[in-house]
């Protein structure tokens, strides 16, 4: 009885502690505060107040948005309704919304079997996915950069396999980092890629954690340098940074030029931690998205003159209100954000 009731004990100290490092970052408040108020970041934060004109006033010049989307999981066996609504999501919502690009991080398929015990690579997710995003005409609408989850590469042992499905029925269907860069007339703005997941894929539950090898983090270092001449930058992935595996100096040190980090991966943590937004001790800010497929989340995001901001909403609640100026105080990055142009704004937008 004893031997058993120790054995429990120890089971459940190993899954708190797995919990908590998962989790490590994001007790969101207190950190941020003490980061804002070290001495350092006033210093860093004077250098870097950006006051010139234009600033924030009563025309909607200036101003790009666009929204994430994370963990579709679609399924052949489980919740139709996260077809039918994504559908809907595709035409209603983004009409409405009109978002200059979307970006879906992974886990477009749930590649599970009815038991939900095993994986497998279901051609008919991929159709269903694929089918959605005919109907809907969402690529004449929007630039769509739909992502690789760890379910999109569960038990893909080769990436030329047949059931690499991704790269027949995704909208991007190339694996591995990337750089996008969009340009407006009034700036240029860099969404980078990091694609830490699993080469082979392997069986659920074996890719839980995502890895980045030595040659893949040259590669976002070479990214990041060719994003400096950016106004402002967003780094986007599957995975949380407390899950992906990297070599020195790891890869917050490697994002630390963006603005922000978007990712999914952890749901709502089953309804534990609904919110999971942190902040990287070099500033940049991580936000990781509730899924799409048992909460329906979505997220609008915005540079206003390169100011960002972000609201997390849910499918057909409405209204879908983003307030750009003035951005949450919570959410700033003094070193890459130009506050000082809050001050000199007229309008609250
Ligand atoms: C954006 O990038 C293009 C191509 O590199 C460049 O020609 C243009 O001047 C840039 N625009 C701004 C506003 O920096
Ligand atoms: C790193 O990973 C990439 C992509 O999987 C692979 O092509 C490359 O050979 C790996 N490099 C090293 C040094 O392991
Ligand atoms: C983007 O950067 C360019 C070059 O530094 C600058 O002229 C422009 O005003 C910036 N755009 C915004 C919206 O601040
Ligand atoms: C912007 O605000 C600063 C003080 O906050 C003021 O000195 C400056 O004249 C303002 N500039 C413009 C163009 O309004
Ligand atoms: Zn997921």
């Amino acid at each position: 009885m004893f031997r058993i009731f120790s054995g429990l004990v120890f089971v459940s100290v190993v899954i708190t502690c797995f919990i908590s490092l998962i989790l490590e970052q994001y007790n969101t408040g207190e950190h941020l505060r003490r980061s804002l108020h070290s001495p350092n970041e006033r210093k860093k934060r004077a250098y870097s107040l950006g006051n010139a004109p234009p600033y924030p006033g009563a025309d909607d010049d200036n101003l790009l948005w666009f929204v994430q989307i994370s963990d579709i999981h679609i399924s052949r066996f489980y919740d139709k309704s996260r077809i039918s609504d994504l559908e809907k999501f595709c035409t209603e919502t983004i009409d409405a919304i009109n978002p200059a690009i979307v970006l879906v991080t992974g886990d477009l398929t749930d590649a599970k079997t009815e038991n939900k015990m095993g994986s497998l690579q279901y051609e008919v997710e991929w159709q269903a996915y694929n089918n959605i995003l005919k109907r809907s005409r969402v690529l004449e609408k929007t630039k769509w950069i739909d992502i690789r989850g760890n379910h999109d590469t569960f038990n893909i042992f080769s990436l030329d396999s047949v059931s690499n499905y991704y790269r027949k029925y995704s909208v991007h269907q190339k694996e591995g980092s990337f750089h996008y860069i969009h340009q407006t007339h009034f700036g240029n703005y860099s969404f980078i890629c990091v694609d830490a997941t699993l080469k082979p894929g392997l069986k659920q539950p074996y890719n839980f954690f995502g890895i980045l090898n030595k040659t893949q983090m040259q590669e976002l270092s070479d990214l990041a340098t060719k994003s400096f001449s950016s106004n402002l930058s967003v780094w986007f992935g599957h995975y949380t940074t407390s899950t992906i595996v990297s070599p020195s100096p790891g890869i917050r040190e490697v994002m630390s030029s963006a603005v922000a980090y978007l990712c999914g991966h952890l749901h709502t943590f089953r309804g534990l931690m609904p919110v999971l937004h942190s902040r990287h001790s070099q500033g940049t800010l991580e936000l990781e998205l509730g899924d799409w497929m048992d909460n329906r989340r979505y997220r609008i995001l915005a540079f206003d003159h390169d100011l960002f901001s972000f609201a997390d909403l849910n499918f057909e609640e409405w209204p879908a209100v983003l307030i750009t100026n003035p951005k949450s105080a919570l959410y700033s990055n003094p070193v890459v954000e130009p506050l000082g142009k809050i001050q000199n704004s007229t309008h609250i937008r």
